[in-house]
């Protein structure tokens, strides 16, 4: 039996996992049965973002939140606040609760609607950490070692710094995926390596133990996949590595996203073109434009064509403000009802947990695991 004897990306035919309709998903109108129905005849999509910050950044916003929003009517979708990937950093405990909420608050300001995907708490559904466990067993330590964000991560605060949890950080994110048979994974670039293990482990999985995972594709859009740092712009937008000045929060004031996009960094000259290697700075922002508006880059190159940095950028903050307060108006409305917002929650667990019971059965079964007696 060779079951254990390599780690390699072993691959096998796949097929997806019926989606039989379950009991006790319940949808109560008639309409919403419709609606139900209509969702799990389609693909499935799965994403997740981490709380670990008051606020989304423009790079979460349009490397992913808006994939999201837009994915939920073409798709049957899955979207989780991971809170367990927060804690493989140290987080308090006294604001983790609230910044899970507000997380959850802004993706329904940004336009995600409990009727039409099923949004959860990733910690309230207890099968992500089992099904890690059995991943990890099939998991190369070698493998695993390869992970570009570890590397970063820990050579950032010293290996000893570094917790076993953030090691096998892809592993659970391998697991939150698979649970749901997922096609497709709307991410930005920086994710792109973790989900091909992902799509290792399922294939792997399936060539040991039988058909049984979906074996994820990424959704990562060109245009958008990396948004840069406002001061560094050779460097990702990133809540644990960017300076406040160098991101954009969703829920940022007017005037501090005014101010931001005054003082990012551009570069030598004064042209509004776009030029990745000569000119970082302004082909961020002309990135950032264009996905806010609609308008392609060379119809932006065109409008601000001798106009020089300045009434480019005022043009730009007045985009982003105009973007974002509707999504701020509505993640403080969403958080002022706290027991509203926590049953939206419980809600999504409760249909999360209907799918993700089905793969763990089939998972425990496949491998042999002695089913637990009901
Ligand atoms: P997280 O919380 O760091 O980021 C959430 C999403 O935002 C994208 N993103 C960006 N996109 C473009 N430009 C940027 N500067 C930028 N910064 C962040 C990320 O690619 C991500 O899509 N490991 C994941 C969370 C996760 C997950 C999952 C994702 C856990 N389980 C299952 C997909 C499927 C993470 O830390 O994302």
């Amino acid at each position: 039996m060779r079951l254990w004897s390599h780690f390699g990306p072993d691959v096998a035919p796949v097929k997806s996992l019926a989606r039989e309709p379950d009991a006790q998903r319940q949808p109560t109108t008639p309409m919403k049965i419709r609606a139900r129905l209509l969702r799990m005849s389609r693909l499935r999509v799965l994403s997740g973002i981490q709380p670990t910050a008051d606020s989304f950044h423009l790079g979460n916003y349009l490397g992913a939140l808006r994939q999201w929003v837009a994915l939920q009517d073409t798709y049957d979708a899955f979207y989780c606040v991971v809170d367990l990937h927060a804690i493989t950093l140290p987080q308090d405990p006294a604001l983790l609760p609230h910044r899970t909420r507000v997380a959850a608050a802004q993706l329904l300001g940004a336009g995600l609607d409990p009727d039409r995907c099923t949004l959860f708490v990733q910690s309230h559904v207890p099968e992500h950490t089992e099904l890690a466990w059995i991943l990890g067993c099939i998991t190369g330590f070698g493998e695993a070692s390869r992970m570009t964000q570890f590397k970063d991560k820990s050579a950032k605060d010293g290996h000893d710094q570094a917790s076993v949890g953030l090691f096998t950080y892809p592993i659970l994110q391998a697991a939150d995926i698979l649970l749901y048979q997922a096609d497709r994974v709307p991410v930005g670039e920086d994710q792109r390596q973790h989900l091909e293990l992902s799509r290792t482990l399922a294939q792997r999985f399936n060539h040991r133990y039988g058909q049984t995972f979906v074996p994820p594709q990424p959704y990562i859009l060109d245009e958008v996949a990396k948004i840069y740092d406002l001061q560094d712009p050779t460097a990702k937008m990133s809540k644990s590595s960017s300076s406040p000045q160098g991101i954009v929060d969703v829920l940022d004031e007017p005037d501090a996203i005014r101010r931001k996009i005054a003082r990012a960094v551009t570069d030598p000259g004064s042209e509004v073109r776009a030029d990745p290697e000569a000119k970082p700075g302004v082909t961020n922002l002309l990135r950032i434009y264009s996905a806010l508006s609609g308008e392609p880059i060379a119809t932006l190159e065109a409008k601000y064509a001798g106009s020089g940095y300045g009434v480019f950028k005022k043009d730009l903050a007045e985009l982003v403000v105009a973007s974002f307060a509707p999504i701020r108006e509505k993640t403080r409305q969403i958080l002022a009802d706290e027991a509203g917002l926590d049953r939206v929650l419980a809600h999504g667990a409760a249909q999360a947990h209907q799918v993700a019971s089905q793969t763990m059965t089939a998972v425990r079964d496949h491998m042999g695991l002695l089913q637990p007696v009901p």
